[in-house]
């Protein structure tokens, strides 16, 4: 076989059943859901906080459960002065998911795991309640130089995120768009990031440096980062018209268009896009950039039937009217993802074994080795 007809062969793993998981189903035609729960239900009727409990404990909270839960998030929203310090080193030009990588993997030096893992569920807390705080520290002090407080009325962290980035108190509308959007965000089993997070957890490494790894893995275009390069699309056109000659462009050019196709679901698409789709067009329907946007999905409709638009497309420009600038568009996915990478972490350990494949070798034959002056 030659080498490339082994790359074709590899495939990116499309298909392959490379674990069990109790927590997520996507693509078996039953919908997206956690724990069994439908991601239509929890978007509509659960706030974030519901979402994180259910994937971090396998079951939904009762009310003083959940309470309980959003006061201990809420109390490990400070930052210690160490990490602090670290933020106020990296420059404003570094792209946000190297900083939250960064500082995660800071945490883990600062504030490690018990190397019996017996405080698990107290760093996932940890991690969900410091993240937001991280980004909108770095955010302030990055641009203005100005250093802000962790104190809040806001119980979420949706209504905290978005009162500590502008510094005032959040639109009630854009709180809820948010919940819906780190809903849908949360988990989405074995994608890139989360597979990246068990594989990194099965070696037995600890949950900071499995969440860091996992950021890692968000961050490229074709994962997390698709977001904000599919707001970099829509943004790239001022008209209808504009749009439609511009994506047409694109496809003869067989150029990828972020925010569309996905690798669990086919024709049927992506449950989550109507779902965010509707915040999107509820808080900027009348736009220009709606409307670019709700061209494109139809051209794209139209020509690539077979690509429809994932939770990325309009998560975009749901951000965008919530004035949420686009290079924070991924960091917020962490926000959210990192329940799903914790839940898969806790999982991964509670039955592990190291992941490990095999590849198939495709290198030259054994051969002689040649001196450095033979060469
Ligand atoms: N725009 C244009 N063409 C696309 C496309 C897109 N967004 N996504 C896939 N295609 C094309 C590929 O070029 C390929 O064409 P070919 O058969 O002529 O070579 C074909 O559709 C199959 O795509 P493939 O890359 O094999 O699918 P995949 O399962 O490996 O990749 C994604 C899945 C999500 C990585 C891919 O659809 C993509 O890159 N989308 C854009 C990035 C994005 O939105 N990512 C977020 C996912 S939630």
């Amino acid at each position: 076989m030659s080498v490339s007809e082994a790359k074709k062969k590899v495939g990116g793993l499309a298909g392959v059943v490379a674990g069990s998981s109790a927590i997520c189903t996507c693509g078996l035609g039953n919908g997206l859901n956690y724990y069994g729960y439908s991601i239509e239900d929890l978007a509509n009727e659960a706030t974030f906080e519901e979402v994180a409990y259910l994937l971090q404990f396998a079951k939904l909270p009762n009310k003083a459960e959940l309470e309980d839960y959003k006061e201990k998030i809420s109390a490990n929203r400070e930052l210690n002065e160490n990490l602090k310090a670290i933020l106020r080193a990296i420059p404003k030009d570094v792209h946000p998911m190297n900083l939250m990588q960064s500082a995660v993997a800071a945490l883990g030096a600062l504030e490690g795991e018990k190397e019996d893992f017996s405080d698990q569920d107290e760093k996932i807390i940890r991690l969900l309640g410091i993240l937001p705080s991280v980004l909108c520290y770095w955010h302030h002090y990055a641009n203005f130089g100005k250093e802000i407080d962790f104190k809040s009325e806001q119980k979420t962290i949706a209504g905290y995120f978005l009162e500590k980035l502008d510094l005032k108190e959040p639109r009630e509308d854009f709180i809820n768009a948010m919940h819906c959007s780190l809903i849908l965000y949360a988990e989405h089993e074995f994608n890139a990031s989360t597979f990246t997070a068990r594989v990194c957890a099965s070696t037995r490494s600890d949950i900071f440096s499995a969440v860091a790894a996992a950021i890692g893995a968000l961050r490229g275009p074709l994962h997390g980062g698709a977001n904000e390069a599919a707001m970099h699309l829509i943004q790239s056109f001022s008209s209808v018209e504009e749009a439609i000659k511009g994506v047409n462009e694109k496809l003869e050019k067989k150029e990828l268009l972020m925010g569309f196709g996905h690798r669990v679901y086919g024709l049927g698409g992506d449950p989550r896009n109507a779902l965010i789709k509707e915040w999107s067009k509820k808080l900027g329907g009348d736009s220009m950039l709606y409307k670019v946007s709700e061209a494109i999905e139809m051209l794209m409709k139209e020509k690539k039937p077979n690509l429809p638009p994932n939770a990325d497309f309009y998560s975009a420009s749901a951000y965008h009217f919530m004035g949420i600038p686009t290079e924070y568009f991924t960091p917020i996915f962490i926000m959210s993802r990192v329940s799903g990478w914790c839940a898969h972490i806790k999982e991964q350990r509670a039955n592990n074994k190291i992941i490990r494949p095999s590849s198939e070798y495709i290198g030259p034959e054994p051969r002689k080795f040649t001196q450095i002056q033979e060469r």
